[in-house]
């Protein structure tokens, strides 16, 4: 029980107190609250700002982090603690020079050792990378590094993912070039490089998806769902439940691992699912859910199934189209009259970009265009999709009566 108080600084002890209680239990919500009332009583209480910038840290929400490990700075109460934290939480928001400022504070006060001195490495290796030092870069890094030196392929290879999704184009099409040259046959990379230089794709090439999603399927729900905070399957299924309680044949398309699978079997008598990767294919027959599970890409898959389905589920899977057109006409043809279309987008201004991260998001003025000849729209809802170098990605979930 906390007790207020005339004395505002008393207060504030009481509740950073508690908050210390709770991050120690490991009750981050309760920590932050307290930490927020802390300083609430007395906002130059700056063990609280530290600690809220921990729990926000340990929350993954970096930036709110690197702002109360700032204020610390400002108080003229840092250490070298402070400044190893706020070193890691301007990496993981991307300002790398920022960062390395941070941990060279902190290197006057200890040394940096283990994943300190490799984020180290990689802030000052990313930020020569954006000024355009790459050969530099790479020979300094060895030494930056010393014993925690990581492969200088890895390196590059997240240096090329971390710039791309920070907005450093140029940065990322010089990296994706070497990573390119050092692989050429790697579909993969030769499509992220086409999407970071902005060449203009109306698609993503089947290759590409086959290969990223036969090497991401084994740790796919548990970086989607657990580091990501992806959440579309279980959102789209709830609006779709709210207008039909039932489904004859559902057909759940791009349907990768089956995330959706559990929240759509309660509704549907039989549930199929098409995908272009097989290791995710495998992954969703490991669920025992689906009735059907096939190998195929989409819009071959539908074609062959002309007025079959009263429900075609597509969570995060319109992201692999750029041009709507096909899709939306190959879905109509494969849906009975009266059936629902339930799908996510990410957000455009454009009716529809290749991001630098390789997918494709769209304008929902485009893609209500397009489905308008074939369907009547039910419901849209905003949602985040997922965390997109650690920033929610805005999105909109859709669903539609086939007319
Ligand atoms: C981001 S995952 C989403 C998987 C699943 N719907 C979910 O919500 O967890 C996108 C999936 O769509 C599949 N995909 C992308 N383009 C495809 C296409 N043209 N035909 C079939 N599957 C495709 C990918 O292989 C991948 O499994």
């Amino acid at each position: 029980m906390v007790n207020f108080s005339a004395n505002g600084t008393a207060d504030g002890q009481t509740w950073l107190r508690r908050a210390v209680a709770a991050d120690a239990a490991g009750d981050v919500v309760t920590a932050e609250r307290a930490f927020l009332q802390a300083l609430s009583c007395d906002g130059g209480l700056v063990d609280a700002r530290f600690g809220l910038g921990v729990t926000y840290f340990r929350s993954a929400r970096y930036g709110d982090a690197a702002a109360e490990l700032q204020a610390v700075v400002s108080a003229g109460a840092a250490d070298g603690t402070t400044y190893v934290l706020l070193g890691k939480s301007l990496y993981l928001i991307g300002r790398f020079s920022a960062s390395v400022e941070a941990f060279e504070l902190a290197l006057r006060a200890m040394p940096l050792e283990g994943d300190s001195r490799r984020c180290h490495a990689r802030a000052r290796t990313y930020a020569s990378f954006i000024a355009g030092k790459i050969d530099e870069a790479l020979t300094n890094y060895p030494a930056l590094a010393g014993i925690e030196a990581e492969p200088i392929n890895i390196v590059i290879r997240d240096g090329f993912g971390l710039l791309s999704a920070y907005g450093h184009r140029d940065a990322a099409a010089s990296l994706g070039e070497l990573l390119l040259a050092a692989n050429p046959d790697d579909a993969v990379q030769r499509h992220l490089n086409d999407a970071v230089a902005g060449r203009p794709i109306s698609g993503v090439p089947p290759a590409y998806v086959e290969a990223h999603f036969d090497a991401f399927a084994d740790g796919f729900d548990d970086k989607l769902v657990n580091v990501l905070g992806y959440r579309v399957p279980e959102r789209l299924a709830t609006l779709v439940r709210r207008h039909h309680a039932s489904f004859v044949h559902a057909l759940d398309l791009g349907c990768g691992t089956g995330l959706a699978g559990e929240y759509l079997e309660p509704v549907v008598d039989k549930l199929s699912g098409v995908d272009l990767s097989a290791r995710m294919l495998e992954q969703a027959a490991r669920r025992k859910i689906y009735d059907t599970l096939t190998h195929a890409e989409a819009l071959a898959y539908l074609a062959k199934h002309p007025a079959t389905f009263d429900l075609i589920f597509a969570a995060d899977t319109l992201i692999y189209f750029g041009k709507l057109d096909a899709l939306m006409a190959a879905v109509a043809q494969a849906m009975t009259a009266g059936g629902l279309f339930a799908a996510s987008i990410e957000n455009a201004m454009n009716d529809f970009e290749i991001l630098p991260s390789g997918r494709f998001a769209h304008a929902e003025a485009y893609v209500t265009r397009l489905a308008e000849p074939h369907f009547e729209l039910l419901k849209r809802e905003a949602t985040d999709i997922r965390l997109e170098a650690n920033v929610p990605a805005k999105g909109t979930l859709l669903v539609w009566r086939r007319r």
